[in-house]
């Protein structure tokens, strides 16, 4: 085992109503917040007033910064930067998926000296100091409730990229199931993908690491057994509960200690389709993941041989990436590039960006012939 640190100090509140307590935590924090969400679903299925409700018994006013969109861009966040400091708040709350928390997270640490959103991403900015971050999730997916990173795109440079430091775990996280019931089918799916992918970029890293094995192998279990009954029954407490769970696990360090990094290649190429056409993060990971399987098989088949008989019961290399396919179709999560829009006509572009941006592994080279027969597989050219 390699050596290693472990601290994560996020405290979660899990389970039905535990945004009750939302005020009387606020409170200890501050008095002015700085309330960013997305699109409007919270308002659409009533969770917003769930929320604001205890924030307003307790005193705390609410300053609303909305429609940080899925994707999010870094434009949004300097936006939202803007209105914190003008409104002097001393307490940004998240409310939203992914994508909120991420932006909520960059926010959080350029309020306080004024930063630019992007140059602390590209770490030409280092924040000394950060506000307190409350997380309300409402989407199972990222782990970004229980971690220190955040993922931002920036579309005028290209890039979509990860940063993160100690300053923007959030201090408090509430992870109420009910809160998820209303994400539909699709996004529901992409969700379970994504938790299986951060296991699995951590299971291909470098290390001896047994019992993070052990881990990802319990924690994909319970995503692949959960999955077809959740997806049958959206509203289910139980089911959501144990994919917002295992979502939280698959990506708050219990996955890696003891190893020296994870891969994290998938995320890479996955990004650049996000970012070229706007497709959903999950939807990215079930195209990628089989074909990068299908390009490691040459270094490390023992690993692949390992999951599949622990997740499918074959030892077979392309029998267990062809099982871990067939579990991502009966998501409904797309396999091809085809399934999501993106036609054979875009292929050299991808491959292009690809030359150019260089997304590769923290422990798997990707060279051109590599890229070449990454895309054709996405595509089902085999
Ligand atoms: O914008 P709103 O109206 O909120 O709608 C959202 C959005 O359209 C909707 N939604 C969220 N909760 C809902 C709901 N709809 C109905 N009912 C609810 N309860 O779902 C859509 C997608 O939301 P988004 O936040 O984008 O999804 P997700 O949680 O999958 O986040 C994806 C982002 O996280 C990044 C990804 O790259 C992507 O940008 N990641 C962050 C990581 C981290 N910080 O550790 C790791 C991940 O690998 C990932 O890269
Ligand atoms: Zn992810």
């Amino acid at each position: 085992m390699e050596n290693f640190t472990a601290y994560n100090p996020v405290r979660v509140h899990f389970g039905k109503d535990v945004c009750n307590e939302l005020g009387t935590v606020a409170k200890n924090y501050g008095r002015k917040a700085l309330l960013i969400y997305g699109g409007g679903s919270v308002k659409r299925n009533g969770i917003f007033d769930q929320v604001v409700a205890p924030l307003k018994e307790a005193g705390i006013e609410i300053v609303e910064f909305s429609g940080i969109r899925p994707n999010p861009r870094v434009g949004d966040v300097d936006r939202a930067v803007a209105v914190g400091i003008k409104e002097n708040v001393d307490i940004v709350i998240a409310l939203g998926g992914g994508s909120v928390i991420d932006s909520a997270k960059i926010i959080s640490v350029c309020i306080p000296e004024n930063l630019d959103g992007w140059k602390v991403m590209t770490r030409k900015q280092r924040p000394e100091k950060g506000l307190p971050l409350l997380a309300v999730l409402t989407l199972a997916a990222t782990g970004t409730e229980m971690n220190m990173f955040s993922v931002l795109q920036n579309p005028e440079l290209g890039l979509k990229i990860g940063f993160g430091t100690e300053l923007m775990y959030p201090k408090h996280s509430f992870l109420d199931p009910t809160f998820t019931a209303t994400v539909n089918k699709e996004y529901t799916a992409y969700g379970i993908v994504d938790l299986i992918a951060h296991s699995l970029e951590n299971f291909f890293g470098t290390g001896h690491a047994p019992l993070s094995d052990r881990f990802v192998v319990s924690i994909v279990k319970e995503a692949i057994e959960v999955a077809p009954k959740l997806l049958n029954e959206l509203d289910n407490y139980d089911h959501r509960a144990r994919i917002l769970w295992a979502s939280t696990c698959a990506l708050n360090g219990t996955t890696n200690y003891g190893r020296k990094s994870g891969d994290w290649a998938v995320h890479g190429l996955g990004h650049t389709l996000s970012l070229m056409f706007d497709t959903a993060h999950g939807a990215t990971l079930s195209i990628v993941y089989p074909a990068w399987l299908r390009y490691i098989v040459q270094y490390v088949p023992e690993r692949i041989s390992h999951l599949g008989s622990e997740l499918f019961g074959t030892i077979d290399v392309h029998q267990s990436i062809q099982k871990l396919e067939e579990f991502f179709s009966s998501t409904n999560s797309p396999i091809r590039l085809q399934q999501v829009g993106i036609g054979m006509d875009k292929k050299e572009e991808i491959l292009n960006h690809w030359l150019d941006k260089k997304p590769s592994g923290m422990v798997y080279d990707i060279d051109e012939k590599g890229y070449q027969q990454l895309l054709d597989w996405m595509y089902g050219e085999f």
